[in-house]
Parts: C-alpha cells; sequence; structure tokens
C-alpha cells in the first residue's frame, strides 16, 4: 500500500545506503559544510531547480525521477499521506478484513509501517530492472501471493497513491503542481502496478481520480476491524509527537482525510472549522518546503532504531506459508 511520503523520506538515505548497511540519520559536519557551500536545492540556491529538472524529462521514460523529485520538493506537506492513505485501505471491508487477519498492523505496527516504507523505498530509488528494487517487489508480491486480494482494490490503492498527493501538493503545498508532475505520478503509479501485476488501471490522471471517487462511494462501510486498525495507526502517530501536541494528532490526521474514510473507519467526520484548521497547519508546515538536498529525517531514524545492524530486503514483511490443508 501505498505510503510514499515517509517512502520518499527514507528514500534518500535508506534505500541509498548499501543493503545491510543501517540508514544514516544525521548529517555529519562535512556533509553539512558541503551542502552549505553548493546550496541547498540539488546543489543550487534556485528554490525551483527541482521544478526546472521535472519540466526538462519525460512524463513516462522518467516517471521515477519525476515522482522523487516531487516528493522531495513536497516533502512537508506529505505529512498529510500516510495515515490518511493507510486508512483507505482500512475504509474496505474487503482489504480490512485480509489486513485484520495477519495482525501485522495491530500488533506490529512499527514494524510494518517500516519495513513499507524501505520496500518502496527500494523500488522508488532503484526501479524494476534486476537489483534491489526488483528484489523488493518480489518479495511484496510473495506476500500479497498470500491473499486473495481482489483485482479492484489492487487499482484503488494505485489510485490512491497517485491522487493523495497530488492533491496534498495542489492544496497546501508552496508552488502549483504541474502536468507533467500528474502525469509522472500516474506513470510511476502505472509502471509500479505492472510489476504488482495489478490489471485493468486507468491510464490517465483524470481516470484514476474518477476510479478512486467511485470506489470510496462504492466499496467503503463501516465494519468493526476498519476501526481497530485505524486507532492503531493513529495511536502510532500520537506517540511520534510529545504530549500534549501528540493528543491533536490524530484529530489533525483525521481532519484531512476523505470523510468517506473517516466515516468507514468509525469515527465522526470532523466538522468545516477543523477541516479548516488542519489545513492552515499543513499550509503552515507546508511553508518548510522545498526540503533541502539531505534533511534529516523521522523514518531514517526509526529504521535504525528497529534495525541497529542494518537490514536486507529479502528479510523484511512477512514470511508467511500458504497455509497446507490438514492430513491425517
Ligand atoms: C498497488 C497496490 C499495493 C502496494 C503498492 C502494496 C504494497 C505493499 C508493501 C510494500 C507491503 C510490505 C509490507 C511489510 O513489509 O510488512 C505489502 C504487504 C501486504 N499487503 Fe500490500 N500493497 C498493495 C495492495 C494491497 C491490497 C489491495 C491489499 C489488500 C488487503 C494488500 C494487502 C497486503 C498484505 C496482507 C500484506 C502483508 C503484510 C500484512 O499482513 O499486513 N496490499 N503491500
Amino acid at each position: 500500500m501505498l505510503s510514499a511520503y515517509l517512502t520518499q523520506l527514507i528514500a534518500d538515505r535508506g534505500a541509498r545506503s548499501a543493503i545491510g548497511e543501517s540508514p544514516r540519520v544525521a548529517l555529519t559536519s562535512k556533509e553539512s559544510a558541503m551542502f552549505a557551500r553548493r546550496g541547498p536545492w540539488l546543489g543550487t540556491n534556485d528554490r525551483y531547480v527541482r521544478l526546472r529538472r521535472i519540466e526538462a524529462l519525460d512524463p513516462v521514460e522518467d516517471c521515477r525521477e519525476i515522482t522523487k523529485l516531487f516528493y522531495e520538493d513536497f516533502g512537508s506537506v506529505m505529512i498529510g499521506q500516510l495515515a490518511p492513505s493507510l486508512m483507505s485501505t482500512y475504509a474496505a471491508p474487503r482489504m480490512s478484513r485480509i489486513l485484520a487477519s495477519s495482525g501485522e498492523l495491530q500488533h506490529r505496527f512499527t514494524k510494518r509501517l517500516v519495513d513499507t516504507l524501505l520496500l518502496h523505498a527500494q523500488m522508488l530509488e532503484h526501479g524494476y530492472s534486476p537489483g534491489p528494487g526488483r528484489e523488493a517487489a518480489k518479495r511484496v508480491n510473495e506476500m500479497h501471493r498470500q491473499y486473495d486480494i481482489h483485482p479492484d482494490d489492487f487499482v484503488s490503492q494505485s489510485c490512491e497513491a497517485t491522487v493523495w498527493p497530488i492533491h496534498l501538493a495542489e492544496n497546501y503545498g508552496w508552488r502549483p503542481v504541474t502536468d507533467i508532475e500528474r502525469r509522472g505520478l500516474t506513470e510511476y503509479n502505472l509502471l509500479q502496478g505492472k510489476h504488482f501485476n495489478v490489471k485493468n488501471a486507468p491510464e490517465t490522471y483524470e481516470g484514476m481520480v474518477a476510479f478512486r471517487d467511485k470506489y470510496l462511494d462504492d466499496h467503503c462501510f463501516f465494519e468493526p476491524q476498519n476501526r481497530a486498525l485505524a486507532d492503531s495507526t493513529l495511536t502510532f502517530f500520537e506517540s511520534m509527537v510529545p504530549a500534549p501536541l501528540g493528543r491533536l494528532m490524530p484529530k489533525f490526521l483525521l481532519a484531512l482525510t476523505d470523510p468517506r474514510i473517516v466515516v468507514a473507519c468509525g469515527y465522526k467526520n470532523p466538522g468545516p472549522i477543523a477541516r479548516r484548521i488542519a489545513g492552515i497547519v499543513l499550509k503552515l508546515i507546508g511553508k518548510a518546503d522545498p526540503v533541502r538536498d539531505g534533511s534529516p529525517d523521522f523514518a531514517a531514524e526509526l529504521a535504525s532504531k528497529i534495525y541497529p545492524d542494518g537490514w536486507e530486503v529479502q528479510k523484511l514483511g512477512t514470511h508467511v506459508k500458504a497455509q497446507q490443508p490438514q492430513t491425517h
């Protein structure tokens, strides 16, 4: 499931470091001096340099690079991506029943999150030709094969991973989003989808918006496990921020989430004032964008806590064997 914001955050540090090597968290003084000398954005002092590079790229051939640059440029507003995207998978009982049955999200949330981010980061950083990116896709496919996942649910997640980050950047970002970025993210998620055997995904951004919309209308409704999954997610985000601010975190995240998802997860839909305040806060957070080259990040720190001795793609995620029928 896509979770591209933190994915991107650790793409730089977790995925760039060699497999098995512990991701670094803080810049060394030498690195800081180097970035200060060269300029903070792609080694320049031009805040628009990533956009200029994006505009020079081909949206199909270079979709992966466009997606990476997009996430770097809007890194701060993407704080509104992870929880709402995860909750979109809990809101549809066809998905939440499977997710709840594995127990990973309720009982090992941090590991589940970190592994997801590391695997996504490998794909985004290295692509799908032989190497760590393809290995990561293979690992994810092995996990998915253990479950009976409906093809439309895969499509819905490809659409969510495209539409939601664009929505956040368009509404709360520091600069307008361009057509090439919409197209680039669409193509990247289609490419990823091909490697996950996602069939019949819409081929345009507008098609993805329409699919997501209809999917939320048709498939999202309350069942108790939706709420259990969402509670464990919001509790995690609450714990990431010191009290008393932490207590506001679930309210903030719910106020950024699509009302259909909020209600299907069993929460009261935040009213227009709460949504307005959350939007203003996210806009203020977004003022830190464009994210500077080599910025330290909390996700890399999380990964280094869980895997102080490093990690390997093959060992990430779950290794559940398919249930064999019992013979007597
Ligand atoms: C294009 C869409 C999707 C992407 C990119 C994706 C990505 C991922 C990733 C990166 C992991 C690894 C998590 C870990 O390391 O623990 C994972 C695991 C998993 N995914 Fe997906 N996924 C997608 C669609 C779905 C859908 C539609 C379902 C339906 C319920 C699903 C259910 C699972 C399950 C059950 C696991 C195993 C871990 C667990 O038990 O929670 N995924 N997926």
